[in-house]
């Protein structure tokens, strides 16, 4: 509360995913909620302002009636910079307009196992990419370093996280172990790890997020090798280190207290404690009073955290000023959707395209096409074309906010043409002996975000009802062809249908966010396909341990993407009997 804040002088509030103002979840709500808790810091003994960090990590995707934007992995699929930076910027415009000053992202991690319910947050699994992807994300959250644009009023911190071992767990277990010894893991670091960590730290980030994971079966958060050591020490890193939520309640300490000494001697200088910010308080000055824990400690951690805040202009921030509201008008504005449409349009990853009529490939005569049908269930829902971390911590199905769905795109581009769509998400159409071109089926993952996102190799399959809506259609459409639209946070179970000869063609959507349209410029408008895989796809899920070590278990490996038309040598140059050879 205001009142907390002010007697106890907290220096930073987050909210965590799905938690909104008690008042409401409008942008005005969340302005009012975070003006209140920044005067009360003013007012507080030291008087020192008051950083507030949200999980703006595909947009300020907890406010209802903002921008939502494919999740990580779908901008890895479209691996455009100057695309990542611009995004940043927007995002950074509709954090700022409710007071915020700080988001908890990029995800820095690179999924070595799809199993892992945190897949989609990381752009690749190749940590060069991500680097590359990473930094000019940062560039577009924070404005450009050494510009006077840098951490300026239209931008926000940025926080690199999850350092670090994430994607490497045994079974991709959320919060896991990564089963190495230090010096093997000291090896994969200097191998190419920390590059994302480097490249943030270039690009001005001043604000890292310890990962729940152990490494050797030593949680990151009581690891003083790798935050004392290696990220300060060796990468220089001058900005503060922030514990993630309740993680330090994780640690081997036998008691709080424990846990507490154990990460700040790490090198923990924020404490992300939810719940126990009391306690925790209480903690670090028993500890400093009984020596356990050095005045020098304390010092570098509040210097470092004074350093950011007079870095991020926090000191001569007006709060509630009228930039703040001129920020306001802009989201979820036209411009900011367009963005994020373009952005859906360049994740999409063509994965199966087969020759159709007079050597046109699906793709090709769905240009000419007049009749559709749509169904399956992610045809016509924002919640579920989102993902998780949208509105609440877990995302949800259903009208969840505002934006466009995949049907609702593709229906106005019909339209526009003059030809007919419709929806059915089980796929059971009444009208049956009307004459139908072709079908497109969207399907895929509902919403999860963290642990419960994990699966087992079994798991990672179309939900039941989806595939029955499949099965619906080709039963009631035997001569049509089908194209499967997947919107899908990772690789999952497709084997059976890219040996259907009945479908036709094959396409992730990754999770593409608020604007379904983007999907429909490329279907059916003039827009190629450019995404391309970013993630090795095994043929089955129960091969994912062996996806890098032998390509036979491989369907897509990174890189895969199909055109339309023949552009690339996309067509010839992988060995896989269902990709079609136009020659
Ligand atoms: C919060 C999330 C957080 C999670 C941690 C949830 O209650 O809303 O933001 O990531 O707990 O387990
Ligand atoms: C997640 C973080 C997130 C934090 C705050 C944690 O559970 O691991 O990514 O920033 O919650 O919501």
């Amino acid at each position: 509360t205001p009142e907390d804040v002010k007697k106890y002088g907290i220096g930073s509030v987050l909210s965590g995913g799905g938690s909104a103002p008690a008042s409401g979840n409008t942008m005005a709500d969340w302005e009012n909620r975070i003006n209140e808790l920044k005067q009360a810091a003013i007012e507080s003994r030291l008087g020192i302002p008051l950083l507030y960090g949200v999980d703006a990590v595909h947009g300020n995707n907890n406010i209802y009636g903002t921008t939502v934007f494919p999740h990580n992995i779908g901008l890895g699929a479209a691996h455009d910079e100057q695309l990542m930076t611009q995004i940043g910027e927007v995002v950074a415009e509709e954090v700022r307009a409710a007071g915020v000053q700080w988001t908890f992202a990029p995800t820095l991690g690179n999924a070595q196992n799809e199993r892992w319910g945190r897949t989609y947050e990381c752009f690749n699994e190749d940590a060069g990419e991500v680097a590359v992807l990473g930094a000019a994300y940062i560039r577009g959250l924070q404005g450009e370093k050494g510009t006077e644009k840098y951490l300026d009023e239209d931008h926000v911190l940025a926080c690199a996280k999850h350092f670090i071992g994430e994607g490497y767990t045994t079974g991709g277990t959320n919060q896991g172990n990564v089963d190495m010894t230090e010096e093997e893991f000291d090896a994969l670091l200097d191998s190419g790890l920390l590059d994302p960590y480097t490249a943030a730290l270039d690009e001005g980030v001043l604000t890292v997020m310890i990962s729940y994971n152990s490494v050797d079966g030593v949680k990151c958060h009581e690891n003083k090798h790798l935050i004392q050591e290696v990220l300060k020490d060796q990468l220089g890193f001058q900005g503060f280190v922030v514990s993630d939520y309740n993680a330090i309640q994780q640690t081997s300490g036998k008691n709080y207290k424990e846990q507490v000494r154990l990460s700040l001697d790490a090198g923990v200088d924020l404490f992300m404690e939810p719940y126990t910010w009391q306690d925790s308080m209480q903690a670090i000055i028993d500890l400093v009073e009984s020596g356990e824990i050095s005045m020098d400690r304390v010092d570098d951690a509040v210097s470092r955290i004074l350093r950011v805040k007079f870095e991020a202009g926090m000191f001569e921030e007006e709060i509630g000023g009228t930039h703040e509201k001129e920020l306001g008008e802009q989201v979820g504005s036209e411009d900011h959707r367009a963005l994020a449409r373009q952005a859906v349009r360049e994740s999409l990853v063509l994965l199966k395209n087969d020759i159709v009529k007079d050597n046109q490939t699906i793709m090709q005569a769905l240009q000419n096409m007049d009749n559709l049908i749509v169904a399956g269930s992610a045809g016509d829902d924002i919640g579920k074309q989102c993902g998780g971390w949208t509105i609440t911590w877990q995302g949800a199905t259903g009208n969840t906010t505002k934006g466009t769905t995949i049907f609702s795109g593709l229906k106005a581009a019909m339209d526009k043409k003059g030809g007919t769509v419709n929806y059915s998400a089980n796929g059971v159409f009444t009208d049956s002996d009307k004459k139908v071109d072709a079908a497109i089926v969207v399907v895929g993952e509902n919403p999860y975000a963290e642990s419960s996102g994990d699966r087992s190799a079994g798991q990672l399959k179309l939900p039941a009802s989806d595939i029955s809506t499949i099965k619906q259609i080709e039963n009631s459409h035997p001569d049509t062809p089908i194209i499967l639209v997947l919107t899908t946070g990772r690789p999952i179970a497709i084997a059976d249908y890219v040996n259907d000869q009945h479908i036709k063609g094959i396409v992730n959507a990754w999770l593409p966010g608020s604007e379904g349209e983007g999907v429909a410029d490329v279907l059916l408008g003039d827009k190629d396909f450019v995404g391309t895989n970013p993630i090795t796809w095994t043929w089955y899920p129960q091969d994912i341990t062996s996806k890098y070590t032998d390509t036979s278990k491989v369907l897509y490996p990174v890189g895969y993407g199909l055109k339309k038309v023949e552009k690339t040598g996309n067509f010839t140059t992988i060995d896989d009997p269902n990709v079609v050879d136009l020659g």
